[in-house]
């Protein structure tokens, strides 16, 4: 290793200590990172000050993460980094339905329900029937399927950021499975947009910027079935006033849904006459099969 570095030659200097990686993707991964890291800094001349700040800013990120707190995620959501990802490996407009980021909402540790089963938990709001059916491309039902599904409530809150009022139950989240005919059916509370976290470390991002935090009302899905791609995908309101502003640009064309109102004295799609105004989603997911 040279011991006259200079502002240019330190990135081959660094990029030959991955040299002896086993793995070629870590030495790809690595000595890539270390070229786009160092360009970045030369090309911004990034002064000392600032790398201080950067790191700070990294630390305070990891010491806001908890088991239901994902900063680190949410960082890579405001950046479009997460988006990008799935943008590579899913481009969409196929047949198939799109995929879009997970979000950082998603945790363990899930309930498991029925098919036609209420999963709003101990949370109050207008009513909300969502009704699905799960197909292969070549329009046979996927049976089987496991569906994650997750959503925030009326006001814009998931579950994990109101736990001390829901005596640290988790609500507005389930694993289905989609009965003989692909279908898989629930009732839970319709849901609002909202904005992210804004009390942490990317919070002061927004704020400098003076971007949204805000996200159109959606809800989550997570489909797994033996033989098929996994699909991490979310319905997005077509009414919603931030469709086209979503802070972690999630929002894909053909992954807005009408969230149907209806009137109190309808029949909802369970059958029950309701004494109260609801909403109905309807949705048909279209998984690909897995290559061998
Ligand atoms: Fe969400």
């Amino acid at each position: 290793m040279s011991i006259d570095l200079t502002a240019i030659s330190i990135t081959e200097e660094v990029q030959k200590t991955f040299d002896g990686a086993e793995d070629e993707r870590v030495k790809e991964l690595f000595t890539c990172l270390v070229r786009h890291l160092h360009e970045f800094t030369r090309e911004v001349r990034l002064t000392s000050e600032e790398w201080f700040k950067a790191m700070d800013f990294l630390e305070r990120v990891g010491k806001t993460c908890t088991p239901t707190r994902q900063e680190f995620v949410l960082l890579s959501d405001i950046l479009g980094l997460s988006v990008l990802v799935d943008l590579i490996y899913h481009p969409g407009g196929g047949s198939v339905t799109d995929s879009t980021l997970l979000g950082p909402f998603y945790v363990e540790g899930r309930p498991t329900a029925k098919n036609g089963s209420d999963i709003s938990g101990e949370v109050e709001g207008t009513p909300m029937f969502v009704n699905c059916r799960v197909l292969d491309s070549d329009g046979n039902p996927v049976v089987n399927a496991k569906v994650d599904t997750w959503h925030s409530d009326g006001e814009g809150f998931y579950d994990v950021q109101m736990q001390d009022k829901l005596h640290n139950h988790l609500a507005m989240r389930a694993l289905l499975t989609t009965d003989a005919e692909g279908r898989f059916w629930y009732r839970s509370v319709t849901p609002l947009y909202y904005p992210v976290p804004t009390d942490g470390p990317c919070g002061e991002i927004l704020r400098a910027a003076k971007r949204s935090p805000m996200r159109p009302e959606h809800v989550h899905f997570w489909l797994h079935a033996d033989g098929f791609e996994p699909l991490i995908t979310m319905l997005v309101r077509s009414d919603d006033p931030y469709l086209e502003h979503d802070a972690v640009f999630g929002v894909r064309r053909n992954l807005v849904a009408d969230f149907v109102h209806h009137d109190a004295g309808e029949t909802a799609p369970d059958g029950t006459r309701m004494n109260e105004p609801f909403q109905t989603v309807e949705w048909t997911f279209v998984l690909s099969r897995a290559e061998d």
